[in-house]
């Protein structure tokens, strides 16, 4: 039986023959996508789900896929290795298809199976510095990418009012550092740049999910990373695993990519960082692996250091391990 959703790739001239098979791939919530095989070809298409966790959607659903289109484009335009290879874009439909990215794994299954290579993190940290550092100031992508209403609804209003809504006395500050969020433009970023999104084989990383796009804070994308880093070595407890290094690696890495601008944003990040890291326990989308005592845990650390502010990236990291270390003897 054909679908509505195989009619409309058909309506849209997606498919060549009458018997093409799809077969959904599994992640994420805000979005269809399957893996078709139509004749010889074989590819997986995308396309941004009707209802999701934005309501009132004066941003019709399909300007998130138009979204993520354009930033793939726009990112292979100068990292052609950083993006599944676009096939074929209906703007106006909402979809496009793609490279089907054959035998990768998903970076965040490694780091949850304790699996940690430095050097995918530090490539993680250079792609993102590169892209920002590209991008920066510049006036024409800023125009293409001017989604902050969407980048708002879907990270800013979820992880900081949100978590600011739990914490009366950290509400001044989260709710501060959203506004300064939905103000600040300063270049490209990706907006979920987190392992769950990111596939990698024999040294390629691909980072895929690209619908929050938008010109806005560099320090987002980068907080965003560590924020899951810091997380999974706490999910690890007792286990040590090389976090540290890990996280030194995504810093450097984005230091080699955005010299200019990497003071300013690591300072950014730093207050960013425990508020996202709160966020996953006590926002609208908590992680899923942790456990009462690692979410008290964590609860307490980013208390701390949200109310202390101005404490460094490389601090922030360093008092993190120490104060993990006690749990690794236990
Ligand atoms: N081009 C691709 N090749 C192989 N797998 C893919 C591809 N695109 C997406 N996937 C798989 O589908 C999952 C969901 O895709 P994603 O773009 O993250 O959608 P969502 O917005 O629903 O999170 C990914 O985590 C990945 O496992
Ligand atoms: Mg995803």
């Amino acid at each position: 039986m054909t679908t509505p959703f195989e009619q409309q790739l058909r309506d849209r001239g997606f498919l060549q023959t009458t018997t093409p098979s799809l077969k959904p791939l599994t992640g994420g919530v805000s979005s269809e996508i399957y893996l078709v095989e139509d004749g010889d070809r074989r590819f997986v298409v995308k396309r941004a789900l009707a209802k999701l966790k934005v309501q009132q959607d004066w941003f019709a659903d399909t300007s998130r896929n138009r979204s993520e289109q354009a930033y793939m484009r726009y990112v292979a335009s100068f990292r052609p290795d950083a993006m599944p290879e676009i096939y074929q874009c209906d703007a106006e439909a909402g979809l496009f298809s793609m490279e089907y990215l054959e035998g990768y794994r998903n970076w965040k299954d490694d780091l949850l199976a304790g699996h940690c290579d430095v050097d995918l993190a530090r490539r993680a940290g250079v792609l993102v510095g590169e892209i920002h550092s590209r991008t920066w100031g510049d006036s024409r992508i800023k125009a293409d990418f001017d989604t902050i209403p969407n980048f708002d609804q879907l990270r800013i209003d979820p992880y900081l009012r949100g978590t600011a809504q739990k914490h009366a006395d950290l509400a001044t500050k989260m709710l501060a550092e959203a506004d300064r969020l939905t103000r600040s433009r300063q270049c490209l970023i990706h907006g979920d740049y987190s392992p769950k999104n990111m596939m990698h084989l024999d040294g390629r990383l691909v980072p895929l999910d690209c619908e929050v796009a938008c010109f806005a804070d560099a320090a987002f994308d980068l907080a965003f990373l560590l924020n899951h880093l810091f997380l999974k070595s706490l999910f690890h407890v007792p286990v040590e695993l090389p976090m540290p290094e890990m996280i030194s690696a995504v810093r450097e890495g984005y230091g080699d990519g955005n010299p200019e601008h990497y003071r300013e944003v690591e300072t950014r990040a730093a207050t960013l960082l425990p508020m996202l890291m709160l966020a996953r326990v006590d926002g609208k989308s908590p992680v899923e692996y942790l456990n009462v005592d690692q979410q008290s845990f964590v609860r307490s650390f980013t208390r701390e250091h949200i109310l202390r502010d101005g404490i460094p990236l490389k601090q922030i990291a360093e008092n993190w391990f120490q104060t993990l270390q006690p749990l690794m003897n236990e």
